[in-house]
């Protein structure tokens, strides 16, 4: 018997731990605590919805107010972290916001743990999830382990490492018991079509040009959200407190022959001719302070606790794209904003 309060459960990742922590763990109690923000969507979970074992709370991390009575009411006994701002182009617009939540926002969930958990710091856990942007860039060679020093370039990344900073500074100084993993670009459904993968679909799919930033040569290193979510899990129940893990799929590709491939796959499933999909590719200006590579080590996890990929990326871009083929509506009503719509009707009485 577990009461797990999830943040960020509407977004993309947090949905998938949502779901999966649901559907596993019948005896848990999952609250999901979303702001909802323009990434939150709840029609992401309606599959689960109605579960006994789930509950939907709106609320605002940076609000401590609200998240100090949260946990006096409910007493969880243990906390993934995910809500966060997080993407990248964003914080180069608006970084006041990143640090607001990524920051401030994780300082109050670490303070109302602190305080509800008082004289029980063992039996309570604190789960961080973070970014390998913390690390900074790597050159050709190299990947990042968990010891890497921390190296930061956009105000996304800067503000997710300073969240890692005070969680760990809450376990040295205070003793709670705190779990951080860092983890490599993510794919999968339900994501949000501002990050490349979706937004190349979308715009394949439309017909539109596909923006590739500068020459499209930096290299992201992805891995299927599901296998993501179930590197939390066994992270969440095994790792031992105050630890680090990276997680990755040792999946390397430069942003433009990732969109080729996409290309290639989008024409044959859409019938069209081959090449045609390839034409929409357009370079345009590049990211300010664009991180050349990211690359993951993630031997510690699979030695200490027996995690790897379940999938190869030609099997999780397929079942990608699939899916967003399939579920034309979702995307339409994310880019059209339908979805706010949907929260008023299913939440506004309750
Ligand atoms: P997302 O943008 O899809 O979702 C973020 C969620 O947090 C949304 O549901 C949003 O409504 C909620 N949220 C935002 N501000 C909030 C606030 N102030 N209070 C309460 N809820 C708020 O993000 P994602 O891609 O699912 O990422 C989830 C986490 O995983 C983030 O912490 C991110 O840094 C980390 N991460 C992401 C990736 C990736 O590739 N997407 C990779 C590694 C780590
Ligand atoms: P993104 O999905 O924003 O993730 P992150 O910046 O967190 O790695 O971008 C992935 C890579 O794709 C990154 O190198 C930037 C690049 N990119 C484009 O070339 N075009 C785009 O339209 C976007 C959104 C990203």
């Amino acid at each position: 018997m577990k009461k797990i309060i999830i943040t960020g459960g509407a977004g993309f990742i947090g949905s998938h731990v949502v779901r999966r922590f649901v559907r596993n763990y019948p005896e848990y109690t999952i609250i999901n605590l979303d702001k909802l923000t323009y990434a939150g969507n709840l029609a992401n979970l309606v599959d689960i919805e109605n579960a006994p074992n789930y509950k939907f709370v709106k609320g605002d991390i940076v609000d401590l107010g609200f998240i100090r009575q949260l946990f006096a009411d409910e007493q969880p006994d243990a906390i993934i972290h995910l809500a966060a701002e997080s993407h990248v182009d964003r914080s180069i617009t608006n970084p006041l916001e990143f640090v607001m939540t990524n920051v401030v926002g994780t300082v109050n969930l670490l303070n109302a743990a602190r305080e509800t958990w008082k004289g029980q710091y063992d039996q309570k856990r604190f789960y961080h999830v973070s970014t390998d942007e913390v690390y900074g860039t790597l050159g050709e060679d190299g990947m990042f382990t968990e010891t890497t020093g921390y190296d930061p370039h956009s105000p996304y990344s800067a503000s997710k490492a300073s969240s890692d900073h005070f969680v760990r500074a809450y376990h040295d100084t205070y003793g709670m018991d705190t779990v951080i993993s860092n983890c490599s670009n993510n794919y999968g459904s339900f994501h949000f079509p501002e990050k490349l993968i979706p937004l190349a679909i979308n715009n394949i799919k439309n017909k539109k040009p596909v923006p590739v930033y500068g020459k499209g040569e930096n290299i992201r290193d992805w891995l299927w959200v599901e296998d993501h979510a179930r590197a939390i899990d066994v992270i969440f129940h095994k790792a031992a407190t105050g630890t680090t893990y990276n997680i990755g799929g040792h999946n390397e590709w430069k942003n433009i022959d990732l969109i080729r491939t996409l290309c290639v796959i989008m024409d044959k499933k859409l019938g069209r001719a081959e090449g045609e999909s390839a034409e929409l590719i357009t370079f345009v200006t590049d990211r300010a302070g664009h991180d050349l590579r990211y690359a993951i080590d993630a031997t510690k996890l699979k030695n200490d606790l027996g995690w790897v990929p379940s999938i190869t990326f030609e099997e999780g871009l397929e079942k990608t794209v699939d899916w967003y083929l399939a579920n034309e509506k979702w995307l339409d009503d994310v880019t059209s904003g339908h979805y706010q719509q949907y929260y008023t009707e299913q939440y506004h009485t309750r």
